[in-house]
């Protein structure tokens, strides 16, 4: 399927996935909306995206925990355009790494919000502006963490869990209208992801990264154009993506710094 002039909408757009998804998109022609809440880094990626060609790009605050801020941003694309081709419900992250014993309310309530809560209330907005049988798609970005847990992530493995059910429970809901739904779940990666996690202590998220070659938003955003371009009968329901270096979550490869 080509993505010229088809409308597609990103969440969690000012940075890492959601940023390199945004100047992939346009590159390949489409008209390209994106959202999140630091509106200076949302217009930056805006910039990058319109350099790459897109047909046009518009950005607009978002925030996915709030069910008024969704519902603000759906009322604003409607004025762009009446349908979405693509949704991309990539926001979200993860909030600290403690253990349940001394886990932070605000971390946990943070993480269900964005993560889990912001997908099924963009999903429930959205959903009325996919056209059927015209190869629309979801694509719900999950984690490996949906996929087993590691000691420090039972908030942020259960909501990537949790999008997982949300993603299948979907493509039931949504069979027989031709919307494709999907979830993209990726291992390490290099983006903002663990500064946000550790609240922006940017020495102990370099150590995350240190000695292995992780995986770089590039990477993400190709696979999602990979995805989108699937002829429309064809739906990639789950596609697990990691560093070569990364065979498990406690098994990574790491190289001796010189
Ligand atoms: N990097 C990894 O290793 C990795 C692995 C697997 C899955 N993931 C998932 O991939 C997605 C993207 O993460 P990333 O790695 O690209 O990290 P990132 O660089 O920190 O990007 C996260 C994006 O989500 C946005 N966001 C967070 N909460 C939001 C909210 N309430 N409303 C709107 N936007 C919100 C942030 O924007 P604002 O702060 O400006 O709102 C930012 O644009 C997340 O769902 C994350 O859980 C990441």
């Amino acid at each position: 399927m080509k993505l010229t002039g088809k409308w597609v909408l990103i969440t969690g757009a000012s940075s890492g996935f959601g940023a390199a998804a945004a100047a992939a998109f346009a590159r390949e022609g489409a008209h390209v909306i994106i959202g999140a809440r630091r509106m200076d880094k949302l217009n930056e990626t805006a910039t990058a995206a319109r350099n790459q060609g897109a047909a046009s790009v518009a950005a607009h605050p978002l925030d996915v925990a709030s069910t008024p801020s969704v519902e603000a941003f759906v009322q604003w694309i409607r004025q762009l355009t009446p349908r979405i081709d693509i949704l991309i419900n990539n926001a979200g992250g993860a909030l600290g790494l403690d253990p349940v014993v001394s886990g932070k309310d605000a971390d946990w309530e943070g993480m269900v919000q964005s993560n889990f809560l912001g997908l099924l209330r963009m999903s429930r907005a959205v959903i009325p502006l996919l056209p059927h049988h015209d190869g629309a798609w979801i694509l719900n970005v999950g984690s490996v963490a949906g996929h087993g847990v590691y000691e420090g992530g039972a908030a942020y493995c259960g909501v990537k869990a949790g999008e997982r059910s949300v993603t299948q429970a979907l493509r039931l809901e949504l069979n027989g209208t031709g919307i494709r739904v999907g979830s993209l779940d990726p291992g390490l990666a290099e983006t903002e992801f663990s500064l946000t996690r550790f609240a922006g202590d940017t020495a102990r998220a370099a150590k995350v990264y240190a000695g292995v070659q992780a995986l770089q938003a590039a990477d993400i955003a190709d696979a999602m154009v990979w995805m989108a371009t699937r002829p429309a009968h064809v739906c990639i329901d789950e596609i697990v993506i990691k560093p070569t270096d990364q065979a498990a979550f406690h098994k990574v490869h790491r190289r001796p710094s010189n």
